[in-house]
């Protein structure tokens, strides 16, 4: 048989490019850590970079990716339109790639479906939500600045109301949502599935302050196997057929999470950490003027 090569993998969109399946994520990677972890990811192997506008770090994981001497139509790009950006998509887009330093997006994710006005903090539009910023993500699509468009944090009753709007000619590429064993979200992977929209986990490893690193399973899974708890976690996101978007500020850990090559979790390990009860979610939606998750994210 030959040897495993889970940081090989890439999964195809309907755009018919393959992502990826290991990213580095960044939210809250400060200025001054980001930029090196951006690096060292290529530098480890890393093909795949997720940022957003949101994250304020895009200039410097531009410049972590320069730094990294891989050449940038090696690696997959990542960014989001903020949610005060909604009626500027193609300003946002324009600012986000000079941030980057960059021509293009591999990805341009939708960040939440919450259209803000800038000129009232806090406050939804009365006059736009996201259908509208769909439609004007769509044009986006053949400008050369972005190669596929998607969303995030979409459950199924908004993803339903995007895909059934007449203006909505191009089907997401990706979802990208929350996804570790404590918020495994099966009927929102499935919809996406059945949608021919791509999965991407976000917190993969249960974020800051993990309590995954503590359960039990996770645990001696690791132990029977000579793995650390993390990348047991990246692996069994892989086996469920979702790419995984680690984060870490940390050298040592970015290369650490991508050294999953020559193994692989048995059905057995897999369903054991699908049986895990407890259940935690890193993002919840009481900051947003409007309801995003309608315990239709499960
Ligand atoms: N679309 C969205 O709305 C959204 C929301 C959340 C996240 N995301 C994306 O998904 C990415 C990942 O999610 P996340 O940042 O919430 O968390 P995560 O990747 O699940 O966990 C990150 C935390 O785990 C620690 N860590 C990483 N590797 C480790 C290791 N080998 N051993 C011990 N600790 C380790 C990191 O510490 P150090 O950094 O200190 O090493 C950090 O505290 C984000 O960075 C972002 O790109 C997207």
């Amino acid at each position: 048989m030959a040897a495993v090569k889970n940081t090989a993998k890439t999964f195809k969109l309907n755009s018919g490019d393959s992502i990826p399946g290991i990213g580095l994520g960044t939210w809250q990677s400060k200025p001054g850590q980001v930029e090196k972890a951006v690096e060292a990811a290529p530098r480890a192997g890393y093909r795949h970079i997720d940022t957003a506008f949101a994250y304020g770090n895009e200039k410097e994981v531009g410049e972590g990716i320069r730094a990294s001497g891989v050449p940038r139509e090696e690696i997959w790009l990542t960014t989001k339109l903020d949610n005060p950006w909604h009626k500027r998509v193609a300003e946002g887009i324009d600012q986000s790639l000079k941030n980057l330093g960059t021509s293009y997006v591999d990805l341009y994710l939708m960040h939440w479906p919450c259209s803000l006005d800038p000129d009232h903090e806090g406050k939804a539009y009365v006059d736009w939500d996201f259908v509208d910023t769909w439609r004007e993500m769509q044009k986006l699509v053949g400008t050369g600045k972005v190669r596929n468009i998607g969303v995030s944090n979409f459950g199924i009753k908004n993803l339903e109301k995007l895909l059934n709007d007449p203006s909505c000619k191009i089907v997401p590429a990706v979802n990208q949502i929350e996804l570790h064993p404590g918020n495994p979200s099966p009927k929102l992977v499935a919809y996406n599935n059945t949608h021919g929209i791509h999965t991407s986990g976000y917190s993969p490893l249960g974020s800051s302050d993990s309590p995954l690193y503590s359960n039990e399973t996770i645990n001696a899974i690791a132990k029977a196997k000579g793995r650390t708890p993390q990348q047991i976690l990246l692996v069994w996101g892989l086996q469920k057929g979702w790419s995984v978007l680690p984060k870490s500020v940390t050298t040592s850990r970015v290369e650490a999470n991508y050294d999953l090559d020559g193994w692989s979790l048995s059905d057995d390990e897999v369903a054991k950490i699908d049986a895990i009860p407890d259940r935690f979610k890193v993002c919840q939606d009481g900051w947003l003027p409007v309801t995003v998750f309608y315990g239709d994210d499960e």
